[in-house]
Order: structure tokens, then C-alpha cells, then sequence
């Protein structure tokens, strides 16, 4: 393996009992890499995470996080990255400071090191004016940021978030994600989320995950790419308004704007679109290797309609990734589809409690857990 892979899953799989949540998924992140982790509800995304950060051990394949196996060296991994898990493991009668200190004991970080980091955390995560404070007095925004900084206490390579930004408000968020592009700076992230345009804002690459397979690993534009279809934005004015209109054609109805529109030669659909002014909105898709903006331009001037916007967008995130996971909604919403939920878990019974479990994530243990679950063939 490169020394610039700084985490590989390798024919990843988990069971759950009979329920499979993770089908040999494999991917590669090299050094630096910031990178959004996306699927639907239940998609496997934080029993993946889970496996890379040593909480639970995979049923087979293997991974491997700045050049350690999960399984063979989890003391290794652990010291590798910094986890803030779905639910951030914080002890509610802590202070700020007296947390930060209790996870930099545990890293075995020392006083003049602590120091260090503490300065640096306290700074990026924006922690300065709530030290003094028990986190049970934290607005939720603060008790992520606090999360944060346990995870960056000991200066690790690698971030591992599971959506570190659900439940922040749209304030938060905006901090939350300058303060990632700063730590992003010199780091591999790994960042689940549900938010799209967080991906947009803050990652080079995506992986999408469904029903526990990777169905787009890439660069941005190269899955926007997948879809094969490009929009195009279309707004044709409808009367006159004040001032009256001076155009020479007529203004048009809806269904005449509708029914050019969809003649014109490649263009494969048709959606209206809301609109507050007075006009005929149209979103038309098109495929990706034809420009439609001469055609549609053409029409609209043969026609002496008002153009009053066009312009064409690739296909958004959030359209491929609607597209690539729709199964697992149809799948959520049939009565009679396995239960993944409902499912007895295969793991030991000190992994029972996913509260307790992620509790632990600050105390390095050496993976006792996977040792005694056994199911790794
Ligand atoms: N300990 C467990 N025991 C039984 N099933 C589990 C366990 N952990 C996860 N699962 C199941 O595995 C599947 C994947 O779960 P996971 O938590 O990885 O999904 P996710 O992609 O993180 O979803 P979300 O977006 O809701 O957080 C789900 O169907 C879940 O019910
Ligand atoms: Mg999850």
C-alpha cells in the first residue's frame, strides 16, 4: 500500500444476524483528501465508520487506516484518527476544560503538549468563551464543537465525522464547516452527512453508499457526470405587466410555451417550474453531450416571445444522489421489505448499548469487543 493511503476498506462486509449492512464495499482515501460519505437512512455509512475507528470488526475483508489493520493493530488506528461519532460521547458534568483534559489523558498527552493542543483546538473550534462551562449548559452547536476538539486533541492525520452537523442551526453549520476547511487543510476527513450542499461546500470527492454498496466513488463533477443529463433553466414573460410589452410576437399561453419546448429536438423532459412573476418557467433536461441554449434561443426569438432567463445546469448533487438511492426509500416505505431495523445484532453484548459503546470511543481499548465477537471469517 502507498504511504499516501491513508485508509482502504478492502471487500468490506458486516452482518447483523441474517441482515446484511455492509456488501464488500471498497475504497481508497489518499493523504489530504476531504471527502463526503453520503447514503440514505440505514445505508451503512456509520457501521463503516464504525469498523474503521475499531468500535465493531467486520464479518469479512479487511481495512486499513494510515497503514494499520483495524483488526491486528486497533491501538495503532486508534492513534491515527480523531472520531466524533453520531452521537458525540461527552461527559455532561465536565467542564469544557476538564473534558478536554480527560481526553488528552487518555491520548497520554503531556502537560506542555496539552497546552499546545488545547490553544490549537480552543482556537480552530471556537471554544474560548465556554471553557469555564459544564457541557450540560451547551447549546447543541457548542457540544459538537466540543466533540470536535476531543477528536482533534491529539493532532491526528485523520478525521473521522459522522454527520457532525445534523441538528446545528444554519449559523452553526456555516462555522462548523469554515472550521473543517481549516482542519481539512493538512488532514484526511472523512465526513458523513445528509446536507448535499455541505458535500458541495467542503469536499473534493464523494462516496454515495445504498443498502450497504458503494453505487459512485469520485470526484464531484465526475458523479454530478453520472446522471448523463444536463438542465437547463427556461423563463418566457407571460403579459405584458406594467410599462406594457413592445415586443412584436405575441405573449404566449402555457401550453404553447409546453408544447415548442418539448418538440424541440433533444430535449428529453419537461418539468414546470414555480414562479412568482408573471411568466412560464420551465426546467428542461437535455442529454449531457448537446448544448440546448442556441436551440432554445432560437425558438424563443423565431416565436418574438421574452426571454427573461436561461441557463444551463449541470445535474445536481442531490438529483444523482436521488437518482442512485432511490431503492432504499421505496424499500423504507414497503410494508412486507426486510426490517433491517429489527434485526438482532451479532456483536458482543458489551456493543449492546450503542450509547454506552460510543461512549467509549475516548478510552483506547484494543478492541477486546472484536476479539470476543468472533464473526470474522
Ligand atoms: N448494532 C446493530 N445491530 C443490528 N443492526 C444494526 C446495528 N447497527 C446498524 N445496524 C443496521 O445496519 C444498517 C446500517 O446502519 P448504519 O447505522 O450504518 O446506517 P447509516 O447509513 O449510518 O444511517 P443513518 O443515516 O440513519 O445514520 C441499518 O439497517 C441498521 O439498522
Ligand atoms: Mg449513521
Amino acid at each position: 500500500m502507498s504511504n499516501d493511503v491513508m485508509i482502504s476498506a478492502n471487500d468490506l462486509s458486516k452482518n447483523f444476524g441474517s441482515f446484511r449492512a455492509l456488501d464488500k464495499i471498497n475504497f481508497e482515501v489518499k493523504r489530504g483528501e476531504v471527502f463526503g460519505f453520503l447514503g440514505p437512512n440505514g445505508a451503512g455509512k456509520s457501521t463503516t465508520m464504525r469498523i474503521l475507528t475499531c468500535f465493531i470488526s467486520p464479518t469479512s475483508g479487511t481495512a486499513r487506516v494510515n497503514g494499520h489493520d483495524v483488526f491486528d493493530e486497533p491501538l495503532r488506528v486508534r492513534e491515527s484518527l480523531g472520531y466524533l461519532p453520531q452521537r458525540a460521547p461527552l461527559y455532561l458534568e465536565m467542564s469544557v476544560l476538564e473534558y478536554l483534559r480527560f481526553a488528552a489523558d487518555i491520548r497520554r498527552l503531556d502537560d506542555d503538549m496539552f497546552r499546545k493542543r488545547a490553544k490549537n483546538v480552543v482556537e480552530v473550534c471556537g471554544l474560548a468563551q465556554v471553557l469555564g462551562k459544564e457541557i450540560r449548559h451547551l447549546s447543541h452547536g457548542y457540544r459538537q464543537r466540543v466533540g470536535l476538539a476531543q477528536a482533534l486533541i491529539h493532532d491526528p492525520p485523520i478525521l473521522i465525522l459522522d454527520e457532525p452537523t445534523s441538528d446545528l442551526d444554519p449559523n452553526e453549520k456555516a462555522e462548523f464547516l469554515d472550521y473543517l476547511k481549516q482542519i481539512g487543510k493538512e488532514r484526511t476527513v472523512m465526513l458523513s452527512t445528509h446536507n448535499l450542499a455541505e458535500v458541495e461546500a467542503s469536499c473534493a470527492r464523494a462516496i454515495i453508499v445504498s443498502r450497504g454498496r458503494i453505487v459512485a466513488d469520485g470526484a464531484l463533477d465526475e458523479i454530478r457526470a453520472k446522471s448523463g443529463r444536463v438542465s437547463y433553466a427556461v423563463t418566457i414573460q407571460e403579459s405584458a405587466g406594467e410599462g406594457g410589452y413592445k415586443g412584436r410576437g405575441a405573449l404566449p399561453k402555457k401550453g404553447e410555451v409546453e408544447d415548442a419546448l418539448s418538440k424541440l429536438a433533444g430535449v428529453k423532459k419537461l418539468e414546470e417550474l414555480p414562479t412568482d412573476e408573471r411568466a412560464h418557467a420551465y426546467q428542461v433536461l437535455g442529454e449531457q453531450d448537446v448544448d440546448l441554449r442556441p436551440e432554445l434561443f432560437r425558438l424563443v426569438a423565431d416565436k418574438g416571445w421574452v426571454l427573461l432567463e436561461l441557463h444551463r445546469d449541470a445535474q445536481s448533487l442531490e438529483g444523482v444522489f436521488r437518482n442512485l438511492t432511490i431503492g432504499d426509500e421505496r424499500r423504507n416505505r414497503q410494508l412486507g421489505a426486510p426490517a433491517a431495523d429489527e434485526q438482532d445484532e451479532d456483536e458482543d453484548p458489551s456493543d449492546e448499548d450503542e450509547e454506552s459503546d460510543e461512549s467509549d470511543e475516548s478510552e483506547d481499548s484494543d478492541g477486546d469487543e472484536k476479539a470476543a465477537e468472533g464473526d470474522r471469517s
